[in-house]
């Protein structure tokens, strides 16, 4: 069994953290061998729902989970870290544009970065759910310039996740046999998701999904405005934001990362813009990226860009450019 490791979760009484929470305790994301001391941080008003949360996780009697430490003070929840769930921010309610979120949501991450930078393990994995998320994980880093930047990522497996089953569902064959779908750019109505490079197990065999699917029109239109619109149209379901949904997606993101993808495999997350496609460095922008065990990770190269993918990756990193404009504005402020 290896050493405890903390994992911070914040937005703890939140409701993506309610099914995140107990996902973490049971092994779903650091393994069946890892025990853990599980960090709740919530605001002072939410402290008594907190305190529900934490009676419910301790009443699951989750083997792994050794401690489990309710906070709203930023020095007793960053301390040590090793990993954190970035979740506590607004959602966006029916009507808003995530970018309406920027203004409201920004300054936490400021906050937080400060917050990681003095107390957290230098070595410490942060990945952003809190929308606006790539933005947030930007200003994060910002403000916690003794964590190396690659320690920080933004969540967007969700809308990987929403890809495959999609296209699973078009083609009636399983989730898991859709592989290397790409999540280019921004979580938000800008992203492009892009299956030029995906196969998908069609009757026994690898095929790509542009062939398996035979219809260009369908992939390049309703395909793409349907992922990009998901989110939305969970909120005018629900008249509330995809929780299960974020919460799943999160520890697939932050296992993979952890673990490593498999061989043969990659999975999308927004990192730092190392140059690469030609997307500004610098920007936090969603790239397919391959993992190694050691919890290192690097942007897959070399895949070809055609024109109509060009123009949708350039789109995107223009609304990242915005936004990070505004948020720096914000902060500045
Ligand atoms: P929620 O309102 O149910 O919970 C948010 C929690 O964060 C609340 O308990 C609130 O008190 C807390 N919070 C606010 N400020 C905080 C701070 N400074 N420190 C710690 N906690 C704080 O919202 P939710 O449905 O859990 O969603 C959380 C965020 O995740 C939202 O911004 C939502 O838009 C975003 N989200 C992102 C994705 C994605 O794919 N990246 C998907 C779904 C939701
Ligand atoms: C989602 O994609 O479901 C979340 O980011 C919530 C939202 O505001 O769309």
């Amino acid at each position: 069994m290896s050493g405890t490791i903390k994992v911070l979760v914040t937005g703890a009484a939140g409701q993506i953290a309610y099914s995140l929470v107990s996902f973490i305790a049971k092994g779903d994301v650091f393994g069946t061998n890892q025990p853990l001391s599980l960090v709740l941080l919530d605001i002072a008003p939410m402290m008594g729902v907190l305190n529900g949360v934490v009676m419910e996780l301790k009443d699951c009697s989750f083997p792994l989970l050794k401690e489990i430490i309710p906070t709203d003070d930023y020095a007793v929840a960053f301390r040590d870290v090793d990993v954190a769930f970035l979740v506590g921010a607004m959602p966006r309610k029916e009507g808003m544009e995530r970018k309406d979120l920027l203004a409201a949501n920004v300054k936490i991450f400021k906050g937080q970065g400060e917050a990681l930078d003095k107390h957290a393990k230098k070595n410490v994995k942060v990945i952003v759910v809190g929308n606006p998320a790539n933005t947030n994980a930007l200003i994060c880093s910002k403000y916690a310039p003794s964590i190396p930047k690659e320690n920080f990522t933004a969540m967007t497996r969700l809308d990987q996740n929403r890809a495959q089953a999609q296209i699973a569902d078009r083609l009636g064959c399983k989730v898991e046999d859709v592989q290397k779908v790409i999540i280019w750019g921004n979580h938000s109505a800008t992203q492009y998701p892009d299956v030029r490079h995906a196969t998908a197990v069609v009757e026994g065999t690898t095929t790509p999904v542009q062939k398996a699917v035979q219809d260009d029109n369908w992939l390049k239109n309703e395909f793409i405005s349907t992922i990009q619109k998901r989110g939305a149209a969970v909120i005018a379901a629900r008249k509330l934001s995809s929780a299960m949904s974020a919460a799943k997606a999160s520890c697939d993101h932050v296992r993979d990362w952890w673990c490593g993808t498999p061989e043969g495999k990659w999975v999308s997350m927004a990192v730092f813009s190392d140059g690469s496609y030609d997307v500004p460095e610098g920007l936090m922008y969603s790239f397919p990226v391959r993992t190694k065990p050691d919890h290192t990770y690097e942007i897959v190269k070399g895949l070809d860009i055609d024109d109509f993918s060009r123009q949708k990756m350039d789109l995107t990193a223009k609304e990242l450019e915005e936004e990070r404009a505004t948020a720096l504005e914000v902060c500045s402020a």
